[in-house]
This record gives structure tokens, C-alpha cells and sequence, in this order.
């Protein structure tokens, strides 16, 4: 009999986990079983958790104690036992997987490219999540940058919406774009992305000290200050703030800093999650929250289906392979791993330059 491991969380306190084994159920007319291979795991999953209850992260792979959750992971899985006639064995998907050694799917629609688990408590939250690609079926595929995709692909695509989003509203009228949290990876790509523009706006990073290094090699900013010194800063220049931080005390001093010169914040990111309260100088009328799977549907919609992903795809290609020259992936296997992997990430201590896949 197969036993499932499942890596839980306190939906309440972070720092708080337990690793839970049971049984696979038996599978009913329909199902398939997924062994899930390797996933990534980034300060973005973190957020996962952060905003679990807001934005309704903890759905995807319920627990039956509510205080608990499974945070939701970007890796591969193969398929090891199936009860769906169009799903066979031997099948591998990569895709939104729980923080376990297992899955139960139940695969809804079935295209050439990918299927959709259409599990009825994820009937309602964004198809980005629910939807698995077949790789067997990419031309081409080899398995060569599985890692680079578990790692790279959900961020780099943000990036490339966040570019596309930006462009799309004239940079909102600024000619120097701040992102604070620049050595996070999403902060990276959408650096590679702006950089690839014909006219693009200049690039201002703000990172913490360790980080600093890191970013100036990447060579990708114009400029990099630190958050204590970001009040150096040219505040008569109109500008575009990205936020990866969420860090409300950086926010509040670059808001104040730059007055009506802060033409628009977005805010992507909580990296800095335990110091997300908002103080009086955040100007919250020109700040918006900023939602990929949204701006994936709403894209959907103009160019058609399946043209985001080929965008989106071409841009992670080339940019995931500039980030080999100074990505390190750190691989490890077993529950110990991914205890490590999560401890690490959630307390900050991850390089800005590593990156973890783990499996159990
Ligand atoms: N809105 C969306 O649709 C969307 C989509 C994708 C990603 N995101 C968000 O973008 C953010 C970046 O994700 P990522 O996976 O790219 O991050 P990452 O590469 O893992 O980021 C690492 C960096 O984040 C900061 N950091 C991480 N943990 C920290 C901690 N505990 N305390 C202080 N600083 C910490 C540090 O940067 P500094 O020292 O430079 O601050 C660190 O170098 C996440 O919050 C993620 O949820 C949002």
C-alpha cells in the first residue's frame, strides 16, 4: 500500500509544522494517483502561506484540522496508478502540486498539451492552478531544465506580466522604475524583461546589505541602493515602484520621499512579510495590488488561447538561461530536506543567488 507524506503547516503560525503520514486512499472510477518528483521552493511559497486565508491558497489541498494547511508547491509529478481510461501510467505533469510525496486527481478536461484537475473544491479558484502540462507531450522535451522550470517558471511569468502590464500603461507616465526586494528572482526576471525593451525606463534596486553584492554582479540595475539608503532616490523624476517587500516602513519612506512623483505602486510581493503593516505615508490611492492568474485570464482573453503561454514561455527560455550564470540550485531529497528547505526560506537564510528543489 502506498503511505502519503505531507509536509503541514500552521495556517496561523508559520514557523509551526508537522509532517503527517497516511494511507492513499483507493482510487475511485476516474482518479489517478501523482507521485510527486521535485518542486521548488521560494520565498513565493512562503507567501502562499502568508496570504493562504486572503487570497485562498490553503483550497487547493485542504485538511481536515482547519488550523492546518499544505502549502502549494510548482514542481513534477508522475503518474503511478490510474483509474482514468485517457491517463495512463508513466504520464508526467508538471505543474501545482502539495507539499507531499502524493496526489489524488481527478483530470477533467484532457488536451494533447495538458489536463485540468477538476476535483470539485478547486472548481472555483484560478485555472492557472488547475491546470497540469503533459511534458511528454512537448516537442522537444528531455528533461534538461526541469529544475530552471520548477524554480524559474511561475516567477519569471509574473515577471513577464508585470512587463506587459507596465508597458501596456505607459510605464504610468514615470522614466525610472524602483523595485524593492530586487534579489528575489521575480524582481530578477522582471528586470531581464524591462532591460529587453527598446525604450526602457532606468532601473533603481533596493535590496538589504547581504544582498547588495548579489545584485550590483547581476549587472541587470542602473542603480542599487540598500533600504537605508534609499532616500538617495531622485525624487524629480517621476516613477514606478514594483514591490516585491511588502514592507510597509520602506514603502511609507519612499512614498514620502518621492511625493507626487510616486505615480504608481504595485504591489507584487511580501518577502518581507513580517513587516507588512502599512504607516501613514503609504499613498494607497495609486497603489494596486497586483495578481498574475488575473492578468494571465485577462491576457487570455485578448490574444487567445494558449498565445500567453507561448509568450510567456519564450521569455522564461531565454531568461532562465542568463540565470544559469549565477543561479545555484540546491537539490535535495527526503522529509528532513524539505523541513530544511522550508526552515530556510521562511527565516530569510536562502542566498539571494540559491535556490532549493526538494522531494521526499
Ligand atoms: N502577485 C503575484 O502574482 C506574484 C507572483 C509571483 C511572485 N510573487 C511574489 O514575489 C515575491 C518574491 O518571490 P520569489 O520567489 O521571487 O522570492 P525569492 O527569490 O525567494 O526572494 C528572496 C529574497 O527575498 C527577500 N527575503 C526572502 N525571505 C526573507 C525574509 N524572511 N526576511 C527578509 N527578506 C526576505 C530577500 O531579498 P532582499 O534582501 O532583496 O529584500 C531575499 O534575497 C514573493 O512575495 C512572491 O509571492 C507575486
Amino acid at each position: 500500500m502506498t503511505t502519503i507524506s505531507e509536509f503541514q503547516v500552521r495556517k496561523d503560525k508559520l514557523d509551526e509544522t508537522r509532517l503527517i503520514e497516511r494511507p492513499a486512499p483507493a482510487l475511485q472510477n476516474g482518479e489517478v494517483l501523482a507521485k510527486v518528483d521535485r518542486f521548488a521552493f521560494t520565498a513565493n511559497n512562503v507567501t502562499y502561506g502568508v496570504v493562504g486565508e486572503r487570497i485562498g491558497y490553503w483550497k487547493f489541498f485542504p485538511v481536515e484540522d482547519e488550523c492546518w494547511g499544505v502549502i502549494p508547491v510548482w514542481g513534477f509529478a508522475d503518474i503511478v496508478a490510474s483509474r482514468h481510461p485517457d491517463i495512463a501510467v508513466g504520464e508526467r505533469l508538471y505543474g501545482y502540486w502539495p507539499m507531499a510525496s502524493h496526489l489524488v486527481m481527478a483530470p477533467g478536461k484532457i488536451k494533447h498539451e495538458r489536463i485540468a484537475d477538476a476535483a470539485p473544491h478547486r472548481a472555483d479558484l484560478p485555472p492557472v492552478y488547475n491546470n497540469y502540462q503533459r511534458v511528454n507531450n512537448e516537442p522537444g522535451y528531455g528533461g534538461k531544465m526541469d529544475d530552471d522550470r520548477m524554480v524559474l517558471f511561475p516567477l519569471y511569468a509574473t515577471s513577464f506580466c508585470l512587463y506587459d502590464f507596465l508597458k501596456d500603461n505607459d510605464w504610468f507616465g514615470a522614466n525610472q522604475l524602483i523595485i524593492p526586494s530586487a534579489s528575489s528572482k521575480t524582481a530578477i526576471g522582471t528586470a531581464y524583461a524591462i532591460k529587453g525593451d527598446d525604450a526602457p525606463p532606468s532601473l533603481v534596486g533596493l535590496t538589504s546589505p547581504r544582498n547588495r553584492q548579489a545584485v550590483e554582479a547581476l549587472a541587470l540595475y542602473d542603480t542599487v541602493l540598500t533600504y537605508d539608503d534609499l532616500e538617495q532616490v531622485d525624487a524629480d523624476r517621476p516613477a514606478v515602484i514594483v514591490d516585491m517587500s511588502g514592507n510597509g516602513d520602506v514603502l511609507g519612506r519612499l512614498h514620502k520621499h518621492l511625493g507626487d512623483n510616486m505615480r504608481y505602486t504595485s504591489n507584487v510581493g511580501l518577502t518581507h512579510f513580517d513587516a507588512n503593516e502599512m504607516g501613514p505615508d503609504f499613498i494607497r490611492e495609486r497603489s494596486a495590488m497586483f495578481f498574475a492568474p488575473g492578468h494571465i485570464q485577462k491576457r487570455t482573453q485578448d490574444w487567445g488561447l494558449g498565445e500567453f503561454e507561448k509568450r510567456a514561455a519564450a521569455f522564461w527560455h531565454e531568461a532562465a538561461l542568463k540565470s544559469r550564470d549565477w543561479l545555484t540550485i540546491r537539490k535535495e531529497t527526503g522529509c528532513d530536506a524539505v523541513t530544511r528547505a522550508y526552515e530556510n526560506v521562511l527565516n530569510g537564510k536562502t542566498p539571494a543567488d540559491s535556490a532549493w528543489v526538494v522531494g521526499f
